[in-house]
């Protein structure tokens, strides 16, 4: 079997562990980067070429591209669509994770709670997007973004407005989204993988800041997550159509709230945390797809 990991950066940790996982079943791993496969589509053919050469069809591809998707990666994920190679996510489900406000809508839409957010058009509705999630203190977000880079707290009205006119004549826009102090800079990540929750953590923010990511410094413990929590956490992963997934849950006064679905989560520090083989996880859940056992 020929499994390939399309990742844009072909040396992380991640990417060391899947090939790991798979050598260690008797198969091997490719690893491309999608920006270096052209594309060739002609009335009766479909082909992919890496390095002037045809590339013969995987048997299963799992895309690691999260946030740095491009629509030339987009393009290469729906080319392996129409070659029937089966995937661990399609192009439009790594296109809405990637977009914060389009995994909040699919979120919605699918009944998983979520913070009030709400999304303003660039000009004189600053004030009302602040104020339509409950006023201050709000949550403001790039609509790309991850690791909690482009993740902002404005205590006022005047600092939010700012920030949001500030981004505005860069032509960024921002979501604005309520804060919920009661999570008191915690929250968890759930690990889907296939039907399942494999693995789970808590990340707790340094004290005095409100961002739990390990890369904005959070530090990672093991979790328990209750049935709740796993069923929000499948609920999301399904409604995103994502097979590999990781879930940011917060709880509020009024019970947990999803914040967003990564399509390609970090392994590095959920494996280290839970010392659970996450990346043999993802493995057996390729070999099945390959089989058409999803
Ligand atoms: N509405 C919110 N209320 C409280 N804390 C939040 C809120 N939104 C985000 N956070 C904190 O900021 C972190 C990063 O936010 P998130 O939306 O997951 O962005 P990123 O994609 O950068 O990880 C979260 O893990 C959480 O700790
Ligand atoms: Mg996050």
């Amino acid at each position: 079997m020929a499994a390939l990991v399309l990742s844009r950066n072909v040396a992380i940790y991640s990417t060391r562990r899947l090939t790991e996982a798979f050598r260690a079943r008797g198969l091997s791993l490719s690893v491309l980067d999608p920006a270096s496969l052209c594309l060739k589509i002609s009335g009766n053919t479909v082909e992919l070429h890496e390095g002037g050469r045809r590339l013969p069809n995987p048997d299963v591809v799992i895309p690691r591209i999260g946030v740095l998707t491009t629509e030339h990666s987009l393009s290469v994920l729906q080319q392996f669509e129409i070659l029937r190679v089966p995937l661990t996510a399609s192009a439009d489900a790594v296109r809405i994770a990637k977009d914060k406000m389009g995994c909040l809508q699919a979120l919605a839409n699918a009944g998983v709670p979520i913070p009030e957010t709400t999304l303003a058009r660039q000009g004189p509705d600053a004030s009302w997007a602040v104020e339509a999630v409950g006023g201050p203190p709000v949550v403001l977000k790039f609509l790309t973004g991850t690791h909690g880079v482009g993740v902002f707290l404005a205590d006022t009205a005047e600092s939010a407005r700012s920030i949001l006119e500030a981004m505005w004549s860069l032509e960024k826009n921002l979501i604005v989204q309520r804060y919920i102090a009661s999570a008191a800079g915690q929250d968890l990540r759930l690990f889907v993988v296939g039907d399942r929750v494999v693995a789970a953590m808590r990340r707790t923010a340094p004290e005095g800041t409100f961002r739990s990511n390990l890369h904005s410094g959070g530090q990672p413990s093991v979790a328990d997550p209750t049935a709740e929590h796993i069923d929000l956490a499948l609920r999301s992963s399904q409604a995103l159509g994502l097979r590999i997934a990781g879930v940011d849950i917060i709880e509020s006064d009024d019970g947990p709230l999803v914040l967003e679905v990564n399509s390609s989560p970090g392994l590095e520090g959920i494996e280290d945390a839970t010392g659970i083989d996450i990346a043999g996880a993802i493995a057996d859940e390729a070999i099945l797809i390959s089989k058409g056992g999803r």
